[in-house]
Order: C-alpha cells, then structure tokens, then sequence
C-alpha cells in the first residue's frame, strides 16, 4: 500500500459560497444558465460513471483506444515523474497511462468531487505499491495550488472536458495550465472532434436516459444545498447542437409556467413555459483549432492521435 493524501484546496466554505454566487448570477441572467461543476455530487460523479458505459456514449471509448495504442509514445516523450490529471473523475482511463509511465513518482488527481477522488485514489494507491497518490479538491477554472512534486510533469486533461469551458474560460484555462509547468514539461489533452449532428446528439440524450438524470441531478444539488424547491420532473432535458458555435448544448426546458423558491438567496425564479435553463456546453474541435489555441497558450503540439474511427483526437503538447 502507498502514500494516500487527499488536500481539500478550496477554503472551508468555499464551496457553499462559490455555488450561492453562481446560481444567483446564473438563474437571474437572461439567457438562464448554471456552470456544469455543480453536477458533480456523489450522485452526479456515478451518473457520469454509468454514461461512459452508454452505447450512444462514444468518448470514453475512443479516447480509451487512443490510450492503450499510445500510452508507450506518451511515456517516452513526457518522461514524467509526476502525472497531474484534472478533473480525473473515477481515474479510470487513466491506468492505461500508470500502467505505461514506468518513471513515476507521484499522481496527482484534481476534482471537484471529492467523493469520485477518495473513491479512485485509495483503490489506485492500494493497487501500485511505490506510487504516491496526492489528490487534491479543487477547481481547475481557479488559480491551483500544486504541490512541489518532482519534474517533468504531465498535465492530463481527458475526456472532452475542456470543451465543457466557453471559449474565453478555456483561454484563461490553457494559460493557467502553462503557468504551471516548466519548459518541456507536457499537457495531453482530450477533445471530442467534430461529427454528424445525429451521432453527437444521441450521446447526449440517450435512449436509456441516463444523460436526462444526470443534467436534472443539478437541480437536486440545488435543492439540497440551498433548501429550493425544484421539481425536476417539472423539467424535460433537452441536447440541441450549435453549429456556429460547433457545440452541444444541455438544457433544462420547463414543461410549465412555475416559480422556483431557493430560500438561501432569498430568491423566486419565474419560469415561462418552454422556457430553457442552459446547464452545459460540449464543445466538439478540428484539428486546427486546438493546435492554434495550445500555441497562442505557449505549448507546443508535438503529438495528434484519433480513434480508428476518427472521432476523438488526443494530443500532446510540451511547454515552450
Ligand atoms: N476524466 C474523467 C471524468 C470526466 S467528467 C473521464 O474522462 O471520464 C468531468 C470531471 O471533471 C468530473 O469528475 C467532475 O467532477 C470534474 N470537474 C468538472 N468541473 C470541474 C472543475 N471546475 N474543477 C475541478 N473538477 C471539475
Ligand atoms: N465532459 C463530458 C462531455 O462533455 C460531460 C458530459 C457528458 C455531460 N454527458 C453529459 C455533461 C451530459 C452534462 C450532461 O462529454
């Protein structure tokens, strides 16, 4: 059994603040919106868990398959001592890269749910004797503290997350992340590419609806922390595709005119009929956008893999 620490980043009461103040900007702002770190409960990381098993879900597959193929590759370029992996979830994908980074002396996962991180870091730190496992809570859109570990590092950023942050947030987001590193340490990176609107679509409204609970878990959150009265059967979730902006969109649509109480901020919410609350973005990439937007952030793309059926792309940049 190896080291198992888990750092709580965020100050004690961060969290409730932090999520006051985004769901009073956020319901009270036209068009209505809510960020998508608050899906993330302990309900909210399983739901995740159960989607990347869905037969529409296709990200986690073919970003599994671009791990296993080249996991060896990513090892040889990046030399890393230390693996840091941002919203790292269950860290599931994320053995393939272990299983490769023979030189490594320290994972770092970094969520938001701390559930998700207790859960896959002591099963990781059991399982590799000799590997130290510092996770730490904290927000990847916020300045991190990370702890001084041993260089070079890696940065892991899978799943398509990034494509959850609006443009200007992933702008700031690459410059924290190359703020972090030193020159020649690494960033690999997952994005979801580009495809027809019916596949994207289904992965993001499934037959099964898995992907309807787990955007009206959000409003469950609300409930809880801040005492409100949301019905989310009162909601139906709706994944429309943007093709300007080449992103998915997750909405709650209210199926009546309502009012929403949420008594921590002293808040009524009006409702119209049909009216869309906006949960999430889900970005999709070609390839060019992401080798101009890693190198505006000063890394540079040295690696660019697909699946075999070129829907996911995983890329590897170094720190200029
Ligand atoms: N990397 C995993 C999980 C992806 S789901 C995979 O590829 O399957 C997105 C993960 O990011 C969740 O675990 C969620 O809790 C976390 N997350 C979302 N927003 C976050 C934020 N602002 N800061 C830190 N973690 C966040
Ligand atoms: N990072 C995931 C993605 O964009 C998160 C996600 C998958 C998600 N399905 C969802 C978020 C449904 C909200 C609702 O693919």
């Amino acid at each position: 059994m190896s080291p198992f620490r888990l750092t709580r980043t965020l100050p004690e009461d961060a969290t409730g603040a932090a999520l006051r103040a985004d769901v009073l900007q956020g319901l009270t702002g036209s068009p209505r919106t809510l960020p998508p770190k608050w899906f993330y409960d302990a309900r909210g990381s399983e739901l995740f868990e159960e989607i990347t098993a869905l037969p529409e879900y296709y990200p986690t597959r073919a970003e599994r398959e671009i791990l296993l193929a080249r996991s060896g590759e990513i090892a040889e370029v990046s030399g890393a001592r230390t693996l840091i992996e941002l919203g790292s979830g269950s860290s599931e994908k994320t053995r393939h890269l272990l299983d490769a980074l023979t030189g490594l002396h320290t994972y770092v996962p970094v969520d938001v749910s701390e559930s998700a991180l207790t859960l896959a870091g002591r099963a990781l730190a059991a399982e590799r004797p000799g590997l130290d496992v510092h996770a730490l809570v904290d927000d990847f859109t916020g300045s991190m503290t990370l702890p001084g570990t041993p260089g070079p590092r890696l940065v892991a950023f899978l799943g398509g997350t990034i494509g959850n942050l609006l443009p200007e947030e992933r702008t700031a987001f690459l410059a924290s992340v190359r703020a972090a590193l030193a020159p020649g340490d690494a960033l690999l990176l997952g994005t979801d590419l580009v495809k027809d609107e019916e596949v994207l679509v289904r992965a993001y409204d499934d037959a099964a609806g898995v992907t309807a609970a787990f955007n009206r878990n959000v409003l469950a959150v609300i409930n809880r922390e801040l005492g409100a009265d949301f019905d989310p059967a009162a909601f139906d979730h709706v994944a429309v595709w943007d093709a300007g902006h080449e992103w998915i969109e997750m909405r709650l649509r209210s199926r009546e005119r309502q009012t929403v109480k949420i008594p921590a901020l002293g808040l009524a919410v009006d409702f119209a009929a049909g009216e869309d609350l906006r949960t999430e973005v889900s970005a999709k990439f070609r390839e060019e956008r992401v080798r101009r937007e890693l190198d505006a952030a000063g890394m540079e793309p040295v690696r660019w893999w697909t699946d075999g059926e070129g829907r996911f792309a995983l890329s590897l940049s170094v720190a200029r």
